[in-house]
């Protein structure tokens, strides 16, 4: 008989996913609560013996729980988002305890959710919608109360090529956009090749009236050239990893290079940007409006900079949604949702498939600590 391993998960992340392993006999503790547990609960329960734990963004999985857990029985934490800067990975490898994260399942919907947004912020589809149901619209005119900016055609530059990246650049192909590409890290340029390729066959087929055109550059010549700026790269804190660290990439000076007529867009990690700086491009007018999905505190303080009423015309604020459609987030199928692709990493661990090696094992991140 196969053990019967004891998990405790921090949300609810959907019965369907989670019966994939209550069907195995496993014992599943869920924390039924909107909000999340505190910190104290986490340890009590890595500290009691549990095999697996569940997490979330909200969850901060440090070297005192991986501690904890080298000390007890923990085997792997499976955290259900792609990003993982809540969890401590260099604690992790050094205690020897994999974890896993839910990239690709939630690609797709995160790049449209940032079109929507860039369009929403572009075309005022609030205020639109606000005037409406305030029965304020009083007529049809050709200008007035105001006009939005299009977006087909016009060029948005993509900050952070990764899988999201990516993907957003693929479906703003056929909105007849410029790409500039920017990444701190890596070039791929075989991406590149493909998407050109896709766009002279669009134009050669009279499907875009001008061939357009998709480049490298560095991060000052996209912020200079773009007309939307949307950002796609994780969250680096000073002192950690190689390279610039992406915490506040888009600061002062670097929100100043922006045209002022351009936009810009955020689903990746709040602290990216900094939002005073940001409050106040918006409110001086060093750039035109902004979407975001992701702030440096959430759930959004009500004291931000942010709310400021002056801002309502160009400022599009969202509660970090952007994977926050039905399939990606509740399928218990691992290539579908990201609630079974966060239990298949804990099933990949515990019962130790790919011969036990967590190297082989799909989602797992820190590859390097076996
Ligand atoms: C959401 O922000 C995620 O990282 O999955």
């Amino acid at each position: 008989m196969s053990e019967r391993f004891r998990i405790f998960a921090t949300c609810d992340i959907g019965k369907e996913a989670l019966d994939r392993l209550r069907e195995k006999g496993w014992e599943v503790e869920v924390h039924d609560h909107l909000q999340p547990p505190p910190r104290k609960l986490i340890l009590e329960k890595v500290r009691s013996g549990i095999d697996a734990l569940v997490t979330t963004l909200r969850d901060r999985i440090d070297d005192e729980v991986f501690a904890a857990g080298a000390a007890a029985r923990l085997k792997v934490v499976s955290q259900i988002a792609v990003g993982f800067d809540n969890i401590d990975r260099e604690a992790a490898s050094r205690h020897k305890i994999p974890f896993t994260h839910t990239p690709d399942v939630l690609t797709d919907a995160t790049a449209e959710f940032a079109f929507f947004i860039l369009g929403c912020v572009a075309r005022k589809l609030y205020p639109a919608e606000t005037q409406v149901r305030a029965n304020d619209w009083s007529t049809w005119h050709p200008y007035l109360p105001w006009l939005g900016d299009e977006v087909s055609g016009r060029t948005l530059a993509v900050v952070g090529m990764g899988r999201i990246g990516k993907s957003l650049i693929n479906k703003v192909v056929g909105f007849d956009m410029d790409v500039l590409c920017h990444d701190p890290t890596y070039e791929e340029h075989s991406f590149i090749e493909a998407i050109r390729w896709l766009m002279e066959v669009r134009h050669r087929e009279r499907l875009c009236a001008r061939l357009q055109k998709i480049e490298y550059v560095s991060l000052e010549e996209a912020l200079r050239r773009a007309d939307f700026v949307s950002l796609h790269v994780p969250l680096t804190l000073p002192g950690t990893g190689r390279g610039e660290p992406t915490y506040h990439l888009m600061n002062e000076e670097r929100l100043r290079a922006m045209k002022p007529t351009a936009y810009l867009v955020n689903t990746s990690r709040g602290p990216v940007v900094d939002e005073s700086a940001l409050a106040k491009a918006l409110r001086e007018g060093w750039i035109a409006g902004a979407a975001l999905d992701v702030f440096e505190t959430e759930p959004l303080p009500a004291d931000s900079p942010l709310r400021d009423e002056k801002l309502v015309m160009n400022l599009r604020l969202f509660p970090h949604a952007a994977s926050a459609a039905r399939a990606t987030r509740l399928s218990p199928d691992p290539n579908v949702g990201m609630a079974g692709r966060c239990v298949q990493g804990v099933i990949d661990v515990l019962e130790r498939r790919h011969d036990g090696d967590p190297k082989r094992m799909p989602f797992v991140v820190n590859k390097e600590a076996f």
